[in-house]
């Protein structure tokens, strides 16, 4: 995980992120897939910053359009952060757990693209969704 050394610093990647996210939210619709990404203080502690980086990443270098990331609050799972919750359409949610930016880039290579779960890093599914 990435130091941040100065205020200018942390205001120049939030301005990186959000523009990357509206890129991402901006006509997202009902058929989309969408990535929910825990951001609150127990997920930004555990590297969800660098997790959410990753994925964004990921998500422009496969240039795929119908991918929409949700920055989130709490989850509900502590223990697993950072924390990623995947909504795919007509499935089941399924939330991943402990994923850093490397793991939040097979999430997109496996089951965004692939439809393949990591059944080793799920914490939970079938559950109604966020
Ligand atoms: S405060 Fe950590 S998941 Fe709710």
């Amino acid at each position: 995980m990435s130091t941040i050394k100065s205020l200018d610093e942390l205001k120049k990647i939030r301005e990186q992120s959000l523009k990357k996210m509206e890129l991402r939210t901006v006509g997202a619709e009902k058929d989309s897939i969408k990535i929910l990404i825990g951001m609150a203080t127990c997920g930004i502690a555990a590297g969800a910053r660098d997790t959410l980086s990753g994925i964004l990443d990921e998500i422009d270098k496969q240039n795929l359009d119908n991918v929409y990331v949700v920055q989130v609050g709490c989850m509900g799972y502590c223990y697993a952060e950072p924390v990623v919750q995947v909504n795919m359409p007509g499935k089941e949610p399924i939330v991943y757990g402990n994923i850093d930016a490397k793991k939040g880039r097979e999430i997109i290579n496996k089951h965004i693209q692939k439809g393949e779960l990591l059944e080793d890093l799920i914490i939970s599914k079938s559950f109604h969704r966020v």
